[in-house]
């Protein structure tokens, strides 16, 4: 039987909650400290970060295998050491306004987002995959924060690894195709949720999760139509870009 997810919101109430995707990533640059701040600011119920591992194994918030699109550095994130990462623009290709936002460790992530509201760390699919589990396992015990985050990989083979050496983590399988194979890898796993991407869902596979004790959130939603129709659907929660817009329909 899948295990619950503590409730998310003070309030007994279940409702629709909202996951900024990236952060408020429509408002500032993905995965940085102002995205996840500024997401903070509207409340969500939850924030979403993408981490990886570096090659001196420290974790951080990045979405890309490589630098090139969101950074001032170039070539494979993963032959980067965190020194030298650390001293990269992350900001200036979104605007001159976020000149000199940096990537954050997963570490600082972690210790930026306080409740009500919960982090949800997305294992990005890697070489090196015990030593990104044991980091993650690390810093999740170091910044006490192993019963408070929601980790999701597309990756179940890192779920599985995660439980066997953390058990108490609440887990969720991605999916982008295949959502009955997903909510069976899931309930199998002892996961919580399955995060469906929104063009796999209806009403049956909803029932489906459900049946198998799992919540589904979905992903990513930015028009408000579509999340009153998944809402309708009785999913559990949407990513979104834009956490304002759709709370107004949801929240
Ligand atoms: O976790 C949901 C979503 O973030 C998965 O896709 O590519 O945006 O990390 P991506
Ligand atoms: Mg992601």
């Amino acid at each position: 039987m899948a295990r619950r997810l503590p409730p998310l919101t003070r309030t007994a109430r279940r409702h629709v909650i909202v996951i900024a995707h990236r952060g408020a990533s429509a408002e500032a640059p993905e995965n940085t400290k102002a995205a996840i701040l500024r997401a903070l600011a509207l409340h969500v119920d939850m924030i979403e970060v993408d981490v990886q591992l570096t090659r001196d194994r420290r974790l951080v918030i990045f979405h890309d295998e490589c630098l090139e699109r969101t950074t001032s550095g170039r070539g494979r994130l993963a032959r980067w050491r965190w020194r030298d990462l650390a001293r990269l623009d992350g900001g200036s290709w979104w605007s001159p306004r976020f000149t000199g936002e940096r990537i954050l460790l997963a570490s600082q992530a972690l210790r930026l987002v306080r409740p009500p509201c919960r982090l949800n760390l997305e294992l990005k699919r890697a070489s090196r995959a015990a030593a990104l589990v044991e980091a993650m396992v690390r810093c999740l015990r170091w910044t006490r924060r192993l019963r408070r985050v929601l980790v999701s990989s597309f990756d179940p083979a890192l779920l599985r690894r995660l439980h066997a050496q953390a058990p108490r983590v609440a887990t969720a399988v991605l999916c982008d195709r295949n959502p009955g194979r997903a909510i069976a890898q899931a309930a199998r796993l002892g996961c919580v949720a399955v995060h469906l991407h929104k063009t796999l869902v209806s009403a049956p596979v909803v029932r489906r999760a459900r049946e198998a004790g799992l919540r589904v959130h979905v992903w990513t939603v930015d028009r408000a139509q579509e999340a009153g129709r998944l809402a309708r659907m009785g999913v559990d929660g949407v990513f979104t870009n834009v956490p304002d817009r759709i709370r107004r329909v949801v929240g």
